[in-house]
């Protein structure tokens, strides 16, 4: 069987990194040999433009500036970390993708989102992800989770009902992708429950 990219995206806390690794270990247990990224990041240029796109506190941008930092960033990632992986055999698992600029910096209008899905085309073109798989939850339950006190990044600053228009465009961007995207729904599950169906949709959309 050939190697896979898989995508997890959602709303921030949903349980991204938690499977992504319990992802990567499970491709371990048969045999593989994941690579594990993150967006914005995962390469020199990555993390210095994560620094200056997260840092608490920063000017507001306009909306598609701020898109294009992210697809610098992703452009970087695909061609220095993606595609050499892929080449080599082995499965990509990253956090975060096209979709969460869809659902944050397109979130406005529909205008915005299909800008970005156009960006989407010229920049990852033909190299799009097996699977997008959207960690569905309530923003309520992953502000409890997360905790108030918890550091807060230029995003997470923006309060539940941003995070409500996140998630309600990842559903956008989910019909987007059609075949290639997923959306669990995660509310009130165990962590190893969903890291179950998420290894199973990964196994189906394997090419
Ligand atoms: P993200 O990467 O999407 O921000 P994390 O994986 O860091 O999310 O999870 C955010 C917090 O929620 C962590 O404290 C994590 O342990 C917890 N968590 C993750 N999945 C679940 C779950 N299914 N139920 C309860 N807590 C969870
Ligand atoms: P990060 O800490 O990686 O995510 P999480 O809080 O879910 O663990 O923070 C990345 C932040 O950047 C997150 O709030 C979403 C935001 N972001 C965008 O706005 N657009 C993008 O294209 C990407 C990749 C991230």
């Amino acid at each position: 069987m050939q190697a896979g990219f898989w995508v997890l995206e959602g709303i921030d806390g949903c349980g991204k990194s938690t499977q992504a690794k319990l992802l990567c270990q499970t491709l371990k247990a048969a045999g593989r040999r994941p690579l594990h990224l993150r967006e914005p990041g995962s390469t020199a240029l990555g993390e210095g433009l994560r620094r200056l796109l997260l840092e608490p506190g920063r000017s507001d941008w306009d909306a598609r500036a701020e898109a294009l930092v992210f697809f610098a960033a992703r452009r970087e990632l695909l061609v220095k970390e993606i595609r050499p992986a892929l080449a080599a055999g082995r499965d990509v698992v990253c956090e975060r993708f096209t979709g969460s600029t869809y659902a944050y910096q397109g979130q406005d209008s529909a205008a915005e989102a299909a800008w970005i899905l156009d960006l989407d085309r010229l920049v990852v073109g033909d190299d799009q992800p097996h699977l997008h798989l959207i960690l569905d939850l309530n923003p309520e339950e992953s502000f409890a989770r997360v905790g108030r006190e918890a550091p807060k990044d230029a995003f997470e600053t923006r309060g539940v009902a941003f995070q409500q228009k996140v998630r309600e465009a990842y559903l956008r961007f989910a019909h987007e992708k059609g075949s290639t995207a997923a959306v669990l729904k995660v509310g009130g599950r165990s962590i190893e429950d969903i890291a179950q169906e998420v290894g199973e949709a990964v196994e189906r959309a394997r090419p």
